[in-house]
């Protein structure tokens, strides 16, 4: 045999390297070698077979040891890499077209690579899964455990820690005596915004804007003012250093990475995901700890009022067994930044959006403020409070276009359970696709109309609350692992809308059309980004 032959593959070529190792003394007779070849070949196909047998199932691959007796519904994929290729930037619809195509809307299996995945797109099996005990943690992706949050309260596994953080959370970072102490903050950020954008618009003829940047500004100083107390300027270097910080930050989590689900591609690195975390990390290590030790030092200046205190005194306060090291108030504190950021201002973003392609609601709700906030200088918490049209906007909103689609971090099962009937063993990843369920027809009447009076009683509609008790609109989520930031984030995008819309007069700007269309990166943001006319009142 020549090894030209060999090398090739040709018939005998690599199976001859292998003969000898299947035949007992290893030195085999041509005919011995004949019938090992075919015996050989009869395991291949057997396991080519098995292989296609596992694959072809319902769910695909990954879930090939797991189907039971009553097999969850969807699609199989292709083979290794399952249904990966097909989600694209909007696979919070990729994923309710499925769950229609295989009827599976309750329950539908999938592979993603070797991770077995369910998504419920039906408010019943949301609650099943968000309620559920054994739903508790989150499936960790390589770049947010190399970015810190592990430690952090939205991958932190269920048990004592994360209890420990919720706690502090609720009674202290997100308590509502906090939430409205910072009223004031939230104020300056808007006014300093309002001011920007003015002066950007009488610079244009037809008073044009982008609003993307100056909300991101906004909100990031917003959350700086809560998280460390003080605010930045985006043109300093202190400031230009925090914005691409958090920029890479957000651009490392939403980025795909194969080898969240191929473990075997992890090594390679092919997004060069590790090598970007492991630049950043000490970097933002070196900026978070900087500050805490500022606040260390300017510990004696007691802070008594609550309004001037931040989370970082705030944690540098506990006591006993809710005290954290600084490497956990690191990354408690860099993940709020994350949350609380994007969020806020996409969600401003869309409110705007639909504002300018609905005139008449945006009328309607400036009618309504200027009856409530009267004369009055600023917007204060008193004013939203009695703006139920403002809050039916932002729910409408919510509804329509959910910052999180598939309610941003899936959850994770710790045991093996049961849900629709059907069996979810341990460690199955649990996506909700609560955009699913806010364009369900059978739900919603006309989905995908924008009609605010849907959440008001006094037009026949519903005083439906985001609190996660009704899961027909629930985009904080629901269960243990709700959003704790709910509340600061919606008093601040209602704040920021009532003082927008009494400033300014929005409407579509003529170079370039508002297009409600979004793309999903850590958030679901708007694909472009609002340009609009403002005509300051
Ligand atoms: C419009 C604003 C916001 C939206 C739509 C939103 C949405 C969400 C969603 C869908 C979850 C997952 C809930 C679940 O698994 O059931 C979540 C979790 C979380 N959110 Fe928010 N969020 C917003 C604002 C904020 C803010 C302002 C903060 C803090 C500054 C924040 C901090 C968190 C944290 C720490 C978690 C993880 C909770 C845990 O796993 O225990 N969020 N958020």
């Amino acid at each position: 045999m020549n090894m030209e032959g060999v090398m090739s593959g040709g018939a005998g070529g690599f199976w001859m390297f292998a003969l000898p190792l299947l035949s007992k003394s290893g030195r085999s007779t041509l005919n011995e070698q004949g019938h090992s070849g075919v015996t050989l070949l009869a395991v291949g196909v057997i396991c080519a077979l098995i292989l296609i047998l596992f694959w072809a199932g319902p769910g695909g691959a990954a879930w090939a040891l797991y189907r039971g007796r009553k097999p969850i519904p969807g699609p199989r994929g292709y083979p290794i890499v399952g249904s990966l290729m097909e989600m694209g930037t909007q696979a919070h619809r990729k994923l309710a077209l499925l769950a229609r195509e295989y009827e599976a809307e309750g329950l539908m299996a999938l592979s993603m690579g070797s991770t077995r995945l369910v998504v419920a797109s039906s408010p019943e099996t949301a609650r099943e899964i968000l309620h559920s005990t054994a739903f508790s943690d989150r499936p960790i992706k390589q770049s947010a455990q190399q970015l810190l949050f592990a430690r952090a309260i939205g991958f932190a596994p269920h048990g004592e820690y994360w209890r420990r953080l919720r706690r502090i959370a609720a009674n202290h970072l997100f308590s509502p005596k906090r939430i409205t102490a910072h009223g004031a903050a939230r104020q300056l950020e808007c006014q300093l915004m309002v001011d920007t954008l003015h002066e950007l618009s009488s610079m244009v003829v037809d008073g044009s804007v982008t609003v993307r940047t100056h909300l991101q500004h906004a909100a990031l100083n917003n959350i700086m003012g809560s998280v460390f107390g003080r605010r930045f300027d985006f043109h300093s270097t202190e400031g230009r250093q925090l914005k691409e910080m958090t920029r890479e930050g957000f651009d490392l989590l939403g980025a795909f990475n194969w080898a969240d689900h191929l473990p075997l591609l992890e090594p390679l690195d092919p997004h060069n995901i590790h090598g970007r975390c492991a630049d950043l990390v000490p970097k933002v290590v070196a900026f978070v700890q900087n500050i805490i030790d500022e606040h260390r030092l300017n510990a004696s200046t007691a802070k008594d009022c609550i309004a001037e205190m931040d989370f970082v005194d705030v944690l540098l306060g506990m006591e006993d067994d809710d005290k954290l090291s600084d490497a956990d108030m690191i990354a408690v504190l860099w993940e709020m930044i994350f949350r609380g950021t994007d969020t806020t201002a996409i969600l401003t973003e869309w409110i705007l959006a639909e504002l300018v392609v609905n005139p008449e609601i945006q009328s309607k709700l400036r009618h309504e403020l200027r009856i409530v906030v009267g004369d009055a200088q600023s917007v204060t918490e008193a004013h939203i409070a009695r703006s139920p049209y403002l809050l039916a906007i932002v729910k409408e909103t919510l509804r329509l276009h959910p910052p999180g689609p598939l309610l941003s971090w899936a959850r994770l099962s710790t045991r093996d359970t049961h849900v629709a009937g059907h069996l979810v063993p341990a460690g199955t990843t649990a996506m909700v696709n609560m955009w699913a369920i806010t364009h369900d027809e059978k739900i919603w009447e006309n989905p995908l109309e924008f009609r605010p009076e849907r959440f008001t009683a006094g037009d026949g509609g519903v005083e439906l609350d985001v609190k996660g008790s009704d899961l027909r609109l629930a985009p904080f989520g629901a269960g243990r692992r709700v959003c704790p930031g709910r509340a600061l984030g919606m008093a601040t995008v209602q704040m920021w809308i009532a003082k927008l819309v009494l400033e300014f007069e929005w409407s579509m700007s003529s170079k370039q059309p508002v297009i409600l269309d979004e793309v999903l990166k850590l958030s679901s943001e708007m694909r472009q980004p609002l340009e609009a006319c403002i005509r300051k009142l």
